[in-house]
């Protein structure tokens, strides 16, 4: 991947369209476990959802291949809906599902405007490594509040700006601002095109003041330490270099928020 002054937001969605056979082919998110981010601690020791998810009808957001939705179906969910603007990565969450035999309904659309998703219809909402794509991260907050029941939960996994500003090799450099939210950048060498991407990469405390703006209760902020897993290597995520750099930078921040039972909406 390389920085590049290319990309607007609203290209991030056909550029996931270029990207998706390539990425599902050579490289795909975990769909054995659900998995919030790269060398991120399992699900099963982070306990993000895994005491909310059985039978709960649950919204992914970002859903991208579908390897999360499969990962919740295995963990107990209920109704599944997975919601992304790309259509290729949601046939190939299609495809994923269908060979799992697992039912969920998939709707193409961005994180700010779940149209389809009626108020108050889900228990859950998951996002993981999706909402760094959204300007508008109010706007994205307040559907998931608006889907959600009262007293339902979003929890959600995004990139953590320490790795976004730094280099991948060393001595892992700062390549900008630690305070330069939005990004320009280019996947290269994955697809046969290169692929410009615009995303926000915001702190921790960015995302707890837009979940408490919205009117969500934070009940957990994650900023994990690595996990020691060389298959994040073997599957081409990361190399020798990227690995040991997450051994001294957080890679991901998890939040677990609750629409209150009686607290007012976005303010
Ligand atoms: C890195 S993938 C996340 C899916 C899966 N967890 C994974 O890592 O493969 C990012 C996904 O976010 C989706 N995306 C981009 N902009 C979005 C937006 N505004 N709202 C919701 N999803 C968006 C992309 O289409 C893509 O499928």
């Amino acid at each position: 991947m390389a920085s590049s002054s290319a990309g607007a937001p609203d290209a991030n969605a056909r550029g996931w369209d270029v990207l998706a056979d390539a990425y599902q082919r050579e490289v795909g998110w975990p769909d054995d476990a659900l998995t919030w981010g790269l060398r991120c601690p399992p699900e099963e020791d982070l306990r993000l959802v895994t005491d909310l998810v059985t039978g709960a009808t649950t919204v992914v957001v970002g859903c991208g291949g579908g390897q999360d939705l499969l990962a919740l179906a295995r963990m107990g969910a209920g109704r599944l809906v997975g919601v992304d603007p790309s259509a290729r990565q949601l046939a190939h969450a299609r495809r994923r599902l269908d060979e799992a035999g697992v039912e969920a309904t998939l709707v193409r659309a961005d994180a700010e405007a779940l149209h389809e998703v009626p108020d108050g219809a889900a228990d859950l909402v998951v996002s993981v490594q999706a909402l760094n794509y959204l300007e508008d991260v109010d706007g994205g907050m307040a559907e998931a509040w608006r889907v959600l029941r009262p007293g339902g939960h979003l929890v959600f996994s995004v990139m953590h700006p320490a790795d976004a500003v730094t280099d991948d090799a060393p001595p892992y450099g700062f390549r900008r601002s630690w305070f330069e939210v939005a990004s320009d950048w280019v996947w290269d060498g994955l697809a046969e095109e290169d692929v410009a991407f615009r995303s926000w990469f915001r702190s921790a405390s960015d995302w707890f003041t837009a979940c408490r703006r919205a009117g969500f209760d934070v009940e957990r902020l994650l900023e994990p330490a690595p996990a020691d897993d060389r298959r994040w290597i073997e599957r081409g995520w990361l190399d020798e270099d990227g690995y040991a750099k997450l051994d001294r930078v957080p890679a991901t921040i998890a939040v677990r928020a609750r629409r209150p039972v009686d607290g007012a909406g976005p303010t």
